[in-house]
């Protein structure tokens, strides 16, 4: 099919080049000239497993880069909205970028098309979309708006659009949900097809959930580190009930990104605006902050006085496999253990170059061994695969004190003993107070 893409981020970009890579004709489009020139030859703008590949196989032949909006909805048939829908000052969804685009449609419109919202919107965008269309198409205008929520997770992006556990069409009508969904056939999983409105939800709750799974299992460890249970045996213990799982389970400085902070900010406005405030949520969101609050803490208890002291940062993004620092936990830690006096030197495999203009006199190293001189102890902010096969030996004759503080639980608490580490992380019982 002829399709177009709008926005060309972490959910645009990977939704376009996979739309082609599956047979389709696709333009993606954004408003940011450089991002475009960069595409046209060849150069990726984010980092994301598989994309790049992806985009040589597919540039030119399926896949086209433009900033002319016009030019792209006039010549597909399906228009995906894929732009960024910020939080606004009290968390409200920003749609204006999406109302933006949708009014660039509505002036390039030349016969029937069908328009997708891709972008996390609140709950009755597509009501918003039509009337845009109708009110600044022209008169003789046919066109259907359709909802398909992205369940993209960064860093496995391409993975989880071409392996989706379940693909979410909300329409009008019928047969508009049905040519949405042919793009999706050759990925045989269900496809479920409902309301416009039902859709939407659909997209906020399952973050809402997730987020709220995470929270619940932080203030679980919370209470380990009290009790001197450890978290990771509790989970093992709670995850053979099928109606609780082991996914999303994994205790530590909870969640970052651009979308979890983001929509469950979105659905607490979205109810209060709606008349049914949540009461749940506003929890989940500052049980959230306070675990980077809580490790701050740790860190002075363990380490002592901070003023004058060097630390060790190792991981930087909100979780690994990403460049992405968007509400990472490292943007509110690292300045905190700055205030007390801390000297910071840090390392992230892909994300230092966006770090580097966020996270002022800290000290970027090359590899966590060279993170380590000098420092009182090494605190471990992001599970990069590259911390699990470090030398221990090696490290602990680099620290000045064989400390190592894990924010995400990633190392065991007796295999650290047996290496000669002071091991403390997030709720992992007495083992880890040596
Ligand atoms: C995505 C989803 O769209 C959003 O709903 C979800 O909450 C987070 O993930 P994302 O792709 O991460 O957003 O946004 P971003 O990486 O900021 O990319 C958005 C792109 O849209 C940018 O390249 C921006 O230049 C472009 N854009 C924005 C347009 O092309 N036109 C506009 O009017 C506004
Ligand atoms: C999430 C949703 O998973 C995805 O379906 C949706 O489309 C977009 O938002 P993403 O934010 O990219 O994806 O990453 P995800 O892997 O979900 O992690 C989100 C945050 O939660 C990260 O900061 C991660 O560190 C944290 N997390 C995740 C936990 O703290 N514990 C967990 O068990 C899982």
């Amino acid at each position: 099919m002829r399709i177009a893409v709008v926005g060309t981020g972490y959910v645009g970009l990977v939704t376009g080049s996979c739309f082609a890579d599956m047979g389709n004709i696709v333009t993606c489009v954004d408003v940011d000239q450089k991002k475009i020139r960069d595409l046209k030859k060849g150069i990726v703008p984010l980092f994301e497993p598989g994309l790049e590949e992806i985009i040589k196989r597919n540039r030119n032949r399926r896949l086209f880069f433009t900033t002319d909006l016009s030019k792209a909805v006039q010549s597909s048939d399906l228009i995906f909205i894929a732009v960024n829908t910020p939080a606004g000052k009290n968390g409200e969804v920003d749609i204006n970028n999406v109302k933006a685009v949708a009014l660039g449609i509505a002036k390039s419109i030349n016969r029937h098309k069908i328009i997708i919202n891709k972008s996390t919107v609140p709950i009755g965008m597509g009501d918003i979309v039509t009337q845009i269309l109708i009110k600044r198409g022209p008169k003789d205008l046919s066109f259907d708006v359709v909802s398909n929520p992205e369940f993209l997770r960064e860093g496995s992006a391409v993975a989880d659009l071409l392996r989706p556990e379940r693909v979410v069409i909300g329409a009008t009508n019928r047969s508009a949900a049905q040519k949405v969904a042919e793009i999706y056939k050759p990925l045989r999983c269900p496809i479920l097809i409902t309301d416009l409105k039902s859709a939407e939800m659909i997209k906020y709750a399952s973050n809402a959930f997730l987020a709220t799974k995470i929270s619940f299992i932080n203030e679980i460890a919370n209470l380990c580190d009290k009790v001197g249970a450890d978290i990771l045996q509790v989970t093992k213990g709670m995850s053979y009930d099928s109606r609780i799982g082991s996914q999303f389970f994994n205790s530590g400085l909870g969640f970052g990104g651009s979308c979890f902070p983001k929509d469950v900010a979105a659905l607490v406005a979205i109810g209060k605006t709606s008349g049914y405030p949540f009461r749940i949520l506003p929890e989940v969101l500052r049980i959230n902050q306070f675990q980077r609050t809580l490790f701050v803490e740790k860190v002075r208890q363990i380490v002592g006085p901070l003023r004058g002291k060097t630390l060790a940062v190792w991981g930087l993004s909100f979780k690994p496999n990403t460049d992405d620092l968007r509400e990472a936990p490292s943007l509110s830690i690292l300045p905190a253990l700055m205030a007390r006096g801390a000297k910071l030197r840090a390392y992230d495999p892909v994300s230092m170059g966006k770090a580097k203009a966020l996270l002022k006199k800290v000290k970027f190293c090359k590899d966590p061994y060279e993170t380590v001189q000098g420092a009182e102890a090494v605190l471990v902010l992001t599970d990069w695969n590259e911390f699990k096969q470090v030398d221990f030996q090696k490290l602990r004759s680099i620290l000045k004190q064989p400390i190592l503080i894990d924010g995400r639980n990633m190392y065991d608490p007796r295999e650290m003993a047996e290496k000669g580490f002071a091991y403390h992380g997030m709720g992992r019982g007495e083992t880890s107070n040596f």
